[in-house]
């Protein structure tokens, strides 16, 4: 039997990674499985939040979330995030959302036009959800809690950009998650520090996904007793 400790709470999560339209059939894309959201939302799934699990471009399986909202591109996941949040205690922006996306998108598939070089695709920034909504705070008193998957061979490294990270974006809770070389996207275990607004460390955790999302919502437990009734 799993504690109902969540009972009460309203979370969303995000999930997967954002896919950004070049034309009608190709993208910019990112390799996130989406595991550990999933693990996220399903591990609050069962103890007993209720949970709407946003996923972008999931391939993996659920592990039994029942509600699922699917985007593709990160203005389609901005607009779930941003009407999904009014009503959620706690929001985990676990999705890799591209930075950048392609300025135009022709309605039709862009041709190779012999004798001619590849055209250029010119990029536009791309609004940073979880800045957005730790700023806004669509609900009062919510837990915005942001994940930062870090590259480095230098633990050290990975820590100190997680830590900066941390008091740009705002979030009350942040999970640096350190990946590449084999560690990270698309593996079961992860290892996290998960860190305050200030880059301070609040917690630390290993293990499998579903262990790192356990502790997730310990922490968040821990930082802010449930505000919904
Ligand atoms: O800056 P970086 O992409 O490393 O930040 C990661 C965190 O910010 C994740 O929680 C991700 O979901 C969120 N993010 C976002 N919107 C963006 C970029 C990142 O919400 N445009």
């Amino acid at each position: 039997v799993v504690a109902q400790d969540l009972a009460g709470l309203r979370v969303v999560v995000s999930a997967g990674g954002t896919r950004e339209p070049i034309d009608p059939v190709r993208f910019i894309g990112n390799l996130s499985s989406g595991r550990q959201g999933i693990a996220l939302a399903c591990a609050a799934q069962d103890r007993g939040a209720d949970v709407t699990l946003v996923g972008a471009n999931l391939t993996e399986p659920l592990d039994g979330v029942a509600d699922v909202v699917r985007v593709g591109s990160t203005a389609e996941l901005r607009e779930s995030m941003r009407l999904l949040a009014p009503d959620a205690d706690v929001v985990v922006m676990t999705a890799a959302v591209a930075d950048f996306r392609p300025a135009r998108t022709p309605a039709s598939k862009i041709k190779k036009v012999p004798g001619q070089g590849p055209a250029p695709i010119e990029l536009v920034e791309n609004p940073d959800i979880l800045a957005e909504l730790a700023r806004e705070r669509l609900r009062p008193g919510q837990v915005v809690v942001g994940f930062a998957a870090e590259t480095g061979d230098d633990t050290g490294d990975v820590w100190h950009h997680g830590r900066a990270k941390a008091r740009r974006k705002g979030a009350d809770l942040l999970v640096i998650n350190p990946v590449g070389h084999g560690k990270g996207f698309g593996t079961d275990t992860n290892e996290v520090l998960i860190v305050d607004a200030h880059g301070e460390t609040v917690a630390q955790a290993q293990g499998t996904k579903r262990e790192v999302a356990d502790a997730v919502w310990d922490t968040v437990l821990k930082a802010s007793p449930p505000i919904s009734s």
